[in-house]
């Protein structure tokens, strides 16, 4: 079952080029358009919504988080992402322009059950991204885009959330190309992007031994923190709570740019910080990055830096680079998390845990 690997965690993470590639799968018709024909929301109500709020948890909802930057960017409605948990009792503003989309792997998170309802209640449509089929949250909701990742069996999400993202990005462009927001041949150029992702994992995995060495490396550390920025953001929040789920380090994500607002302060001599570098091909987003390395550096941190094949600019200030293949920009998470899954599952590993069943943790939490 486990595929000759030690961990399902380890099986999954190396599912995960399958994961996307199947989440991809005959989603296209001949002429290469995107074709939804599972969303069996009427196109008038999809091209009249005005607004989308993901709800999700735990990892869903940082995929969620990551969808936001691609699906605003393409379909230029406003992305909002919130817990479930929190959405469900404030009184959000939600009605029959808004879109609501709840993103869980099981489809049995009972905080995620409980939005999905309110959200119906108050007239809007919700879509549910779920790779359980079936699941209460696939049923309740008015449509469902399935994520194709297989059964995930370690409590902690790895492939789910991969294709999560993917699903997530898939729905964004099949809303830009209905409503117009951007041209079939951009749409295809995406979607040509994506389909390249597979590869681009498999890369990342080759190099695992790399990671696996720099986690048993660091195995007495009693807390770490990720930074990123853009889309890096929502990975640095995931890398984070890989760490804490697998390994029960003390972790931190925090946005790059926010640094300089308080958390600078933690930085002492010897703090690990892990840094998500955005591709140098946005040099705007690039530099303010590599400036973030060189001042956690410049106060004693040890820095483990993942960065694109090729940039040279991390250098001076790296202790340790973990390469990954270049990338456009929102495809990143996709590759980025990667090394960040293994450092997590290594970490607990060396420190002789169960990497499957973390104490404390469910795999689908059925109560709020
Ligand atoms: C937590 C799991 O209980 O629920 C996480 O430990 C998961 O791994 C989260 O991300 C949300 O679960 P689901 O099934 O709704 O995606």
């Amino acid at each position: 079952v486990k595929g000759g690997y030690p961990t399902f965690m380890d099986k999954e993470i190396h599912d995960q080029p399958k994961a996307v590639a199947d989440t991809l799968l005959g989603r296209t018709d001949e002429q290469g358009n995107l074709q939804l024909d599972e969303l069996r929301i009427d196109e008038a109500i999809l091209r009249r919504i005005d607004k989308i709020i993901v709800v999700a948890c735990g990892t869903a909802a940082y995929a969620g988080h990551v969808a936001k930057y691609a699906v605003e960017h393409w379909v230029r409605i406003p992305v909002e992402v919130e817990l479930a948990h929190e959405f469900r009792y404030r009184d959000p503003v939600v009605n029959e322009k808004t879109l609501v989309v709840a993103i869980s792997q099981s489809g049995e998170t009972m905080d995620t059950i409980m939005a999905v309802r309110h959200a119906r209640e108050q007239g809007s449509k919700v879509l549910a991204v779920v790779n359980t089929y079936g699941s209460t949250i696939a049923r309740e909701s008015d449509a469902v885009l399935y994520t194709h990742a297989g059964p995930e069996v370690a409590v902690a999400s790895t492939k789910a959330f991969l294709a999560q993202i993917t699903a997530t990005y898939l729905l964004g462009l099949y809303l830009s190309q209905l409503r117009g927001t951007k041209y079939l041949d951009e749409v295809a150029g995406y979607l040509t992007e994506l389909a390249r992702l597979p590869e681009k994992i498999e890369q990342v995995l080759a190099r695992e031994e790399e990671v696996r060495d720099i986690a048993r490396s660091m195995r007495d550390v009693t807390s770490v923190l990720f930074l990123g920025r853009h889309v890096g953001y929502p990975v640095a929040l995931e890398g984070a709570l890989k760490l804490k789920e697998l390994a029960y380090i003390h972790a931190e994500g925090f946005a790059a740019g926010e640094l300089k607002h308080g958390p600078i302060a933690l930085i002492d001599t010897g703090q690990p910080v892990i840094i998500v570098v955005p591709t140098p091909r946005r040099p705007t987003l690039h530099a303010k990055v590599v400036s973030n390395i060189q001042e956690v550096r410049a106060r004693g941190a040890h820095t483990i830096v993942i960065a694109e094949e090729g940039d040279t600019d991390v250098e001076p200030y790296a202790d340790v680079i973990i390469r990954i293949p270049a990338t456009p920009t929102l495809m990143t998470p996709l590759v980025a998390v990667v090394p960040l899954q293994i450092f997590a599952c290594e970490l607990a590993t060396a420190k002789g845990l169960d990497v499957d069943q973390p104490r404390n943790l469910a795999k689908s939490v059925t109560v709020e």
